[in-house]
């Protein structure tokens, strides 16, 4: 994918990792919207593969390619465990974090504070791509802390790609380990897009994507100018119809309207299933209450989402009146 993409000048737009968001369902209700867009799991970290609930944690719908799984971990033994063992699941991609800087992912030496460990990191991404069937990425920060990024991001680019990185994305601030929430270290420490274009530059050869503070479809299509790949979280998951304009605009397919009602249909088909093999209605309602953002009736269609979603016995009905609250063809007066 990513040296087909590169060899071709093809761009890739990618919907980050996030924990708690980016679930299974999430993932479905994303890919309706996107065929094309790259969709990544939660970080799942892989301790918890090899000794929890693998088809739980791993399991995902047919329909979700192209899809990344996110591991994190430290140890190349046991990442080079859980990518043998997520292999039988079909993933089109493996993906280390290197760049999540919550004290949870900290106690247990992973995620952000690696940027201080190259050599390390090195390491697991050659453990990984020794099993992996599947192009093995890292997602990572431009440094932590007092690290100068422009002395120490190079360095870190250079070794993950010469240990066989297929591709590296770049969240484009630091994190700051002591004294920022995870909220925070997505806020405070500035962005340094320049840095990130100066390593694309530098590395021809490598596919490099970006990520950070990104807003919407015009300003993904500006980074790539620059870049082989843009990554968006927030505004993704805040803004979920902005993903229906992906095929067209990153990937140049041709313009459609959206089908609303379609996506309703398959959203409540989904759900039914979801219901009848034990799960709660708002798991996957939960997802959608960004959909329809600046449409006329979108505060009515979260409500219903919201309230109506978490009642004991709720059904794909609750769906189906929130999409009859949104008003798919208003009058311009109306817009307005
Ligand atoms: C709720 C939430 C959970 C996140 N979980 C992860 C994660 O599991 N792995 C990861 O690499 N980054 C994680 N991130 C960081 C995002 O992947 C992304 O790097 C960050 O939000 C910046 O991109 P954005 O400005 O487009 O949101 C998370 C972000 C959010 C908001």
């Amino acid at each position: 994918m990513y040296r087909q993409a590169l060899a071709n000048g093809e761009k890739i737009f990618a919907v980050a990792p996030m924990i708690d968001w980016t679930d299974t369902r999430c993932r479905f209700l994303h890919r309706q919207l996107s065929k094309r867009a790259l969709l990544y799991t939660e970080m799942i970290v892989a301790d918890a593969i090899i000794h929890g609930q693998r088809d739980r944690l791993l399991g995902y719908h047919d329909q979700e390619h192209p899809v990344a799984l996110q591991l994190g971990g430290s140890d190349p033994v046991k990442l080079s465990e859980a990518v043998r063992i997520a292999g039988d699941y079909g993933y089109d991609e493996i993906n280390l974090n290197v760049g999540c800087p919550s004290d949870r992912v900290q106690s247990g030496t992973f995620g952000a504070c690696l940027m201080r460990e190259p050599e390390v990191v090195a390491q697991c991404v050659a453990a990984m791509k020794a099993v992996a069937k599947v192009p093995v990425t890292v997602k990572c920060r431009i440094g932590v802390d007092d690290q100068e990024p422009e002395a120490v991001l190079p360095d870190f680019l250079a070794r993950v790609v010469a240990a066989g990185a297929d591709a590296v994305w770049i969240h484009a601030r630091k994190a700051w380990l002591q004294g920022l929430s995870p909220k925070e270290n997505r806020e405070v420490p500035p962005l340094d897009y320049e840095l990130v274009y100066r390593m694309k530059r530098e590395n021809p050869d490598v596919f490099i994507g970006i990520n950070g503070g990104i807003a919407d479809l015009d300003q993904a299509c500006d980074h790539l100018q620059h870049m082989d790949g843009v990554m968006l979280g927030r505004a993704a998951y805040h803004n979920t119809s902005i993903l229906a304009d992906v095929d067209h605009r990153i990937y140049g397919e041709e313009a459609r309207q959206p089908d609303w009602m379609g996506l309703r249909d398959a959203m409540m088909a989904y759900a039914a299933d979801y219901i009848a093999a034990g799960g709660r209605l708002n798991h996957v309602t939960r997802h959608m209450v960004g959909l329809f953002q600046g449409m006329p009736g979108a505060r009515r269609f979260r409500q219903i989402l919201s309230s109506d979603a978490t009642r004991p016995g709720a059904g794909t009905e609750v769906i189906e009146a929130a999409f009859a609250a949104i008003d798919f063809n208003p009058t311009k007066e109306m817009v307005g």
